[in-house]
C-alpha cells in the first residue's frame, strides 16, 4: 500500500508537468519558432532580391523575356527557395521558375505575404511568400515574389519538441523524486519544500540523494547540462542581441551582480593640450569591443592610467565617470612606476608574452626582472579588484595577455568571484609556447578563471594541449573543461566583434559620395582614382610590409594599374619605446618611398603613410570612400578593423581583403581570402577587387553586413555572460547539495 501511495506521489506530478508542457508550451514554442523563421526568411529574402535587382531591372529595360526567365531560373536553383516569379506593377505575372505555383496569382501572393505568417499550404508542403519591390523607376514598380521551403523549419521545430519534452520528462522526474522525498520527511517539510520551489530555489534544496540514487542524480545532471548546450545553440541561431538584451540578462541571468572589468588599456585617456585638457580614445581592438558593453552593463573598469593628464581628472579614490559626455560607468585608473610600466608592458608583456603569442618571426625577449614587474603589476590589479567588489561574488571580466596571472589572484581572495578571462590574441602551438621560461605560472595562473575565451577553436585547442602537455591537470574534452588543483574552468570560443552601427548613427553619416569627395579633395587625387586603404595600429603583426609589396606587385603585373592605383595606409603610432616597433617603422618608411620613387610621377604618388592617430569620424570617411579596404595580418586573433569596414558601407559596396591568418576571416568568408605572405597572390586580389562588378560587391558586402550585424559584440558578451550565469547557478546547486551531504543529519 505504501508503495503504492509512494508510486502516485511520483507519478502525478511528472503527469502534471507533462500534460501543462502538451498544453502551453507546445503550441506558444511552435508559434515562436515560426515566427522566428519567417523573420530570418524575409530577411534572406531581401538579401536574395538585393542580388538580383541589378540585373533583373537591367533585363526588364531591355526587354529581353529570355535573359528574364534565364536569371529567374538560375536563381531558383537555390537549395532553399522552392519558385521564384516576376509581377508586374499592375500585378500580372511576367515570368516564373518552373516549380511556381500555377494556381497562385500576383495579388494572392500579395495578400499572403501581408499577413503575419507569410504560410501558404501547397501541394508539395508548406511555403513562405516574400515579395520584394524592385527600384520602381527602373522596372515600373515590378516585383519579386520567392516562395520559400517551409519543410526544415518544421523538422528544426520538430527537433526542438523533442528536446522540450525531454527536458520537461526529466524535469518532471526531478520534481517528482524531489516530492517523494519530502513526503516522507514529513507534512511540514512537504510545505516548506513547495514554498522553496515555488520561490524558484529549492528544486535541489530538500533533495537529499540516498547511495542507491547518486547515479541516477549525476546522470540527471549530465543530462541537464547536454540539454543545456542545446538549448544554447538553439537559441544562439535565433537572438538578436542588443544592449537592451545584454542588461536583461544581466537581471535575469546574473540577478544584476556587479560587473568588473580588468584590462591593461583604458577606454579613455586625459591628455594635456595647448587648448586645455582633452579626452582621446586609444586606438585599441580590445577597448572598441569592451566599451559598448560596460556602457550597457554600467559597472567598474580598471586599468593603467596612462595619460598624461589623468591623475588631474579623478576623485580621491582614482575614479571617473566615463564616457565624458554622459557617464554610464566607472573608470578606476591604476598607477605605475617608470620602473612598473617598463618591466610589465613594455618587457613582459610587449617583448615576451605578444610576440610568443602571435609566431610573426619577432623573438620574444623573456628577462627576470621583467617577470618580476609583472607578477608585482598583476598583484596590484588584484587587490584593487578586491577594494572594488561589493560582494564577494562579483563577475570580473579579466582582459588579454598582459594579465595571465591575475585569475588565480583574484580567486586567493575572492573565492566565490565568476572569472571571465578573454585572450585578444591567438594562443599558439605546444612548442611555440614551450619556450617561455615562465610556462607553467602563467598557465597555473589563467587557469584561476571559471571561464577562459579565445576568438576561435582553433585558439581554445592550442591551449588545451599546452595545458596537457605542461601541467598535470585533467581535461574533459567532451564539455571542453580543465579540472586543476580542485577547480574547473571551462575553454570556449567566443569570436569578439564590434557595436553596429544605429540608424540614427548611419543617418549620421555624410554619403558615401561626400566622403569620396571630401578625401579626395584632401589627397588631390583625380576623380578615376582607385583607392584602397588600410587602417592599423603600427604594428609588425599587421603584415603592413607584406601589403606594400602587394601594392608594388599590382603596380609591376598590371601597369594599367600605375597612375591610377593610390594605397592610404593608416598607421596608429604604438609602443613605439620598443626597439623591434622603432625598426618596423623604418623599414615600412623606406619601402613606401622605395614604391613612389619607382612608379610616383609629377602629382601622382602610389602609397600615402599615414602615421599618426586618426578619429573614428576621420576613419569611418575613408572607409566610405575606398574602393577596398586591405587587411593583411601575419596573424591576428580577430581584427576588428575588418568588421568594421564592413559596418561603414551602408551603400553594401567596396571590397575587403582579408589575410586568412586573421580570426575574422573564418567568420568573414565573402571577403577576398589572401596569403599574405604569397606577395602575387595579394597583388591578384588587388586587381580583381579594383575591377570587381557592383554587383559582386553588393551580394558580398550584403552578406558580410548580414553576418557582422548578427554577430556583434553583444553577442559576444551575452554568450559569455550566460554562460558564467549558468555556471553560478550550477555551483550554488552542487554547493547546496554538499551541504547537505556534510550537513550532520540524513533523513532516516
Ligand atoms: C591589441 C591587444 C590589446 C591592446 C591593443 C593596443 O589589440 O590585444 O590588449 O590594447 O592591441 O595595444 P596597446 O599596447 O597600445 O594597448
Amino acid at each position: 500500500m505504501k508503495t503504492l501511495q509512494l508510486q502516485l506521489r511520483f507519478l502525478i506530478p511528472l503527469l502534471v508537468s507533462l500534460v501543462i508542457a502538451a498544453l502551453v508550451v507546445l503550441p506558444l514554442m511552435d508559434q515562436l519558432t515560426l515566427r522566428w523563421f519567417s523573420r530570418d526568411l524575409n530577411t534572406r529574402g531581401t538579401a536574395v532580391a538585393n542580388a538580383l535587382s541589378d540585373s533583373l531591372e537591367d533585363a526588364l529595360a531591355s526587354g529581353s523575356a529570355q535573359r528574364l526567365q534565364m536569371l529567374i531560373e538560375r536563381a531558383a536553383r537555390d537549395e532553399r527557395l522552392v519558385a521564384i516569379a516576376l509581377c508586374s506593377g499592375t500585378n500580372q505575372l511576367l515570368r516564373h521558375s518552373a516549380a511556381f505555383p500555377p494556381s497562385l496569382s500576383c495579388a494572392e501572393s500579395k495578400r499572403v505575404a501581408r499577413e503575419p505568417e507569410q504560410r501558404l499550404e501547397l501541394r508539395t508542403g508548406a511555403v513562405h511568400v516574400g515579395v520584394f519591390a524592385l527600384n520602381p523607376e527602373r522596372s515600373n514598380g515590378a516585383s519579386v515574389v520567392l516562395l520559400h521551403d517551409l519543410s526544415f523549419v518544421e523538422r528544426r521545430s520538430q527537433d526542438t519538441r523533442q528536446y522540450l519534452i525531454a527536458f520537461i520528462v526529466v524535469l518532471g522526474f526531478v520534481i517528482a523524486l524531489v516530492t517523494v522525498v519530502v513526503a516522507q520527511l514529513s507534512w511540514r517539510g512537504w510545505v516548506s519544500g513547495m514554498n522553496a520551489i515555488l520561490r524558484g530555489e529549492g528544486l535541489i534544496r530538500p533533495f537529499l540523494p540516498p547511495p542507491e540514487l547518486q547515479p541516477v542524480a549525476s546522470e540527471v545532471r549530465a543530462r541537464l547540462r547536454d540539454l543545456e548546450d542545446e538549448f544554447r545553440r538553439s537559441q544562439e541561431l535565433v537572438m538578436v542581441w542588443d544592449p537592451e538584451r545584454l542588461r536583461a540578462l544581466l537581471h535575469t541571468q546574473l540577478r544584476g551582480d556587479q560587473v568588473i572589468v580588468v584590462s591593461n588599456r583604458e577606454p579613455y585617456l586625459h591628455e594635456h593640450t595647448d587648448q586645455g585638457i582633452v579626452v582621446r580614445r586609444p586606438a585599441s581592438g580590445l577597448v572598441t569591443a569592451v566599451e559598448p558593453v560596460m556602457r550597457a552593463c554600467s559597472g567598474t573598469w580598471i586599468a593603467h592610467g596612462s595619460g598624461g593628464a589623468d591623475r588631474d581628472v579623478v576623485d580621491t579614490h582614482d575614479r571617473i565617470g566615463v564616457p565624458p559626455e554622459s557617464p554610464e560607468y566607472h573608470l578606476r585608473r591604476i598607477w605605475l612606476t617608470e620602473q612598473e610600466e617598463q618591466g610589465y608592458y613594455y618587457g613582459f608583456a610587449n617583448e615576451g608574452m605578444w610576440p610568443l603569442c602571435h609566431v610573426a618571426h619577432v623573438r620574444p625577449v623573456f628577462r627576470e626582472s621583467d617577470w618580476e614587474q609583472y607578477r608585482i603589476v598583476n598583484q596590484r590589479f588584484a587587490d584593487a579588484v578586491v577594494q572594488e567588489a561589493r560582494r564577494e561574488d562579483p563577475v570580473v571580466l579579466v582582459q588579454d595577455y598582459h594579465f595571465a596571472l591575475l585569475p588565480q589572484m583574484i580567486a586567493e581572495k575572492l573565492p566565490r568571484a565568476t572569472i571571465l578571462t578573454f585572450w585578444h590574441i591567438p594562443w599558439p602551438n605546444p612548442e611555440s609556447f614551450g619556450i617561455c621560461p615562465w610556462r607553467k605560472e602563467i598557465l597555473q595562473g589563467m587557469l584561476g578563471s571559471t571561464i577562459l575565451g579565445f576568438h576561435t577553436r582553433f585558439h581554445c585547442k592550442n591551449f588545451i594541449e599546452t595545458v596537457d602537455r605542461y601541467l598535470e591537470a585533467r581535461i574533459e574534452h567532451e564539455h571542453s573543461s580543465i579540472s586543476f588543483q580542485g577547480s574547473e574552468t571551462l575553454i570556449e570560443s567566443y569570436p569578439i566583434s564590434i557595436e553596429w552601427p544605429t540608424q540614427a548613427e548611419v543617418e549620421s553619416w555624410p554619403a558615401v559620395a561626400e566622403c569620396r569627395r571630401r578625401v579626395f579633395e584632401r589627397m588631390q587625387l583625380p576623380p578615376d582614382t582607385c583607392l584602397a586603404v588600410g587602417v592599423d595600429r603600427f604594428d609588425y603583426t599587421k603584415g603592413i610590409l607584406e601589403r606594400l609589396r602587394a601594392v608594388e606587385g599590382l603596380l609591376e603585373r598590371y601597369p594599367q594599374w600605375r597612375g591610377k592605383f593610390v594605397f592610404v595606409q593608416v598607421a596608429a603610432p604604438t609602443r613605439a619605446a620598443l626597439d623591434e616597433y622603432r625598426n618596423f617603422r623604418d623599414r615600412i618608411q623606406l619601402a613606401t618611398d622605395r614604391i613612389n620613387q619607382r612608379f610616383g610621377t609629377q602629382g601622382y604618388q602610389p602609397v600615402h603613410l599615414l602615421i599618426e592617430h586618426h578619429g573614428r569620424e576621420q576613419i569611418n570617411e575613408l572607409f566610405r570612400a575606398a574602393q577596398m579596404c586591405v587587411v593583411t595580418s601575419l596573424h591576428d586573433g580577430m581584427n576588428l578593423v575588418s568588421k568594421e569596414f564592413v559596418a561603414a558601407r551602408d551603400d553594401e559596396q567596396g571590397v575587403l581583403i582579408l589575410s586568412r591568418f586573421a580570426g575574422a576571416a573564418r567568420e568573414l568568408t565573402e571577403a577576398l581570402i589572401v596569403n599574405p605572405y604569397h606577395v602575387e597572390e595579394s597583388a591578384d586580389a588587388l586587381h580583381r577587387a579594383a575591377t570587381m562588378p557592383p554587383a559582386e560587391q553588393r551580394e558580398r558586402m550584403a552578406s558580410l553586413r548580414m553576418t557582422v550585424r548578427e554577430y556583434n559584440v553583444y553577442r559576444w558578451a551575452g554568450r559569455m555572460l550566460a554562460d558564467a550565469g549558468r555556471w553560478r547557478l550550477r555551483a550554488r546547486i552542487e554547493a547546496r547539495v554538499q551541504r547537505h551531504a556534510d550537513g550532520p543529519t540524513r533523513p532516516a
